[in-house]
């Protein structure tokens, strides 16, 4: 078995309708899991029990279970790191694990990750409980965590999903180099209560960087004590030396390691603002929650193992069915930035095209990952899922207690969820619209006109994950759901998830045009880019 017999058994059955499927009055209980506090309904795909056990068949002959063991263990898949062009092992789920498991799996990390548990730990407590003080001797009243991509991505998403387990911290993240976003955050902090964190595994992204010193800049001119730099400021990396160069106490500075990709971070010292923000426990909650899914992924049997079905059929809607694109779209106000992390943690994993062994791959891998907060994406995007002929597989994400006293609200929320990927399958034929049209009224004429504009192609695959409520422990374990179904199908796809080289190129000429716009040559810029840097320069568009 392989990607492309999966792709013909797909072919066959393209213009299958999902309704028909629910022939089988045990499909809703049949196609859905429980597990870590999650429950998946997958029964809305397009996708039968044959076709179900093709994928697992397919999975099994590519030795699935051992290649999640190994991302649990550190041992290594056809003799090499799992990161196989890094040469890096692959443990973020170690950050998670009980210290038994971190000494088993870490070997002599792991005291150094005990140790930065409890440096972690011990910062939160002096800082929430007030025994920490700046350097004026005042209690802390901001956080400002500097960083971007997976030093960012994971601590905002998690900043928008707990809020109501927030302390009177006030943290904040600043990622972008754009100077708006640097007034912005400096306009609401005082320098005297401010605690600064820069988030870097290189300590050398050119956005972080460029933000640090601006804060640095501005917290040192508006204080008069010489060591506010060496009091308030705390640094996370791997790259030790060029954090104390920046001008961090070296006491201040948590260490990363390689085996934690920048993407899958939040569980290691990058957590810091948020452990600051909902404290210790609530840290440790959501931790608990990742190691519960990490518990179900590890020793589930393929059939009911929820981050495997997940990443199957997302390869089946991706090379069988031919999908480019997959919507997420949490029913959730707080899950608001979900969407957005999944970009980085799903298109930055598995966006490529050769494989792990170097061979150019012959089939797609991740789709374009897109979405946000429900119900606003039915005033945006819904439009085009429902009538263009493009089919968008989605995921629902809703939780059945809501996190506000407005319980008509939360009823609405959900109903729109489940309306949604209801009418999503179901559709409106020409004839159901011609009979809405005559029910209302309409003349023959109209209905003649309207009927047509009034279709919807149906058939759109979803899957809906249900959480009893958004808390520390179902947000972990919904992250870890997702690393690993990304981890499933990079594994699947034959790519290392775990690189990205994609972003260098970006970076490289960035430098360029920033030279050229300090007058060096132009080192083979398009004539379009170099027009443009001449209207930059000269501050017109004439
Ligand atoms: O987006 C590219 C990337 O390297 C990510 O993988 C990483 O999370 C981000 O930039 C920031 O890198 P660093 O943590 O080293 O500043």
């Amino acid at each position: 078995m392989d990607i492309h017999e999966i792709c013909r058994l797909a072919e066959q059955h393209k213009k299958r309708s999902i309704i028909d499927l629910f022939i089988d009055n045990e499909r809703a209980d049949k196609y859905s899991v429980s597990a870590a506090n999650l429950y998946l309904d997958y029964s809305k795909q397009n996708i039968n029990d044959d076709e179900l056990a093709a994928l697992y068949l397919w999975a099994t002959e590519k030795k699935l279970s051992e290649k999640i063991s190994a991302l649990f263990t550190g041992n290594s898949i056809d003799g090499s790191n799992i990161n196989n062009t890094e040469d890096r092992q692959v443990l973020h789920s170690a950050l998670r694990a009980p210290e038994s498991i971190k000494h088993q799996v870490l070997g002599c990390d792991a005291a150094d990750v005990i140790n930065t548990e409890k440096q972690m730990a011990s910062i939160v407590t002096g800082i929430i409980s007030g025994s920490l003080v700046s350097a004026s001797n005042q209690k802390y009243t901001d956080v400002l965590a500097i960083g971007i991509g997976g030093s960012f991505y994971g601590i905002k998403v998690a900043l928008s999903a707990l809020k109501p387990y927030q302390n009177e911290l006030n943290v904040h993240v600043l990622a972008n180099v754009d100077g708006g976003a640097v007034q912005e955050k400096l306009q609401l902090l005082s320098a005297e209560t401010t605690l600064v964190i820069v988030i870097s595994k290189t300590f050398t992204t050119q956005e972080t960087l460029l933000n640090a010193l601006a804060v640095k800049e501005w917290m040192l001119a508006a204080s008069i004590h010489s060591d506010i730099i060496a009091k308030q400021w705390y640094a996370v990396s791997t790259n030790i030396s060029k954090a104390t160069e920046f001008g961090i106490d070296e006491n201040n500075i948590l260490p990363m390691w390689d085996w934690v990709g920048g993407r899958f971070s939040l569980w290691s010292a990058v957590g810091l603002p948020l452990a600051l923000a909902i404290g210790n426990d609530n840290y440790a909650c959501l931790k608990a929650g990742a190691y519960q899914m990490d518990e179900h992924f590890h020793n589930t049997p393929l059939e009911n193992n929820m981050p495997v079905i997940m990443a199957l059929i997302g390869i089946w809607n991706r090379n069988g069915l031919q999908c480019p694109s997959l919507a997420i779209l949490p029913y959730d106000h707080a899950l608001r930035a979900l969407p957005g992390y999944l970009q980085q943690t799903d298109m930055e994993s598995n966006g490529k095209s050769v494989s792990n062994q170097g061979e150019k791959l012959t089939w797609q891998t991740a789709p374009v990952v897109f979405g946000q907060e429900g119900t606003n994406g039915q005033h945006a995007f819904m439009q085009l899922m429902h009538q263009s002929e493009d089919i968008i597989p989605t995921d629902f994400i809703v939780a059945i207690q809501g996190s506000s006293q407005y319980q008509k609200h939360h009823q609405v929320l959900v109903a729109n969820c489940l309306a949604q990927s209801e009418a999503l399958m179901q559709g409106k034929t020409l004839l159901q619209a011609q009979n809405e049209l005559i029910a209302q009224g309409k003349t023959p004429e109209q209905v003649e006109q309207l009927a047509c504009h009034k279709t919807m192609k149906g058939n759109t695959p979803s899957n809906t994950l249900l959480m009893d409520k958004l808390s520390p422990v179902s947000l972990g374990a919904l992250l870890a759901l997702y690393e690993h179904k990304i981890f499933v199908q990079g594994m699947m796809w034959q790519v290392n998830s775990f690189d990205q080289w994609g972003v260098e190129l970006g970076k490289e000429l960035g430098q360029k045009i920033m030279n050229v716009m300090q007058g060096d040559e132009n080192d083979n810029l398009s004539s379009s880019s170099l027009s443009l840097i001449k209207k930059f320069k000269n501050q017109l568009i004439d």
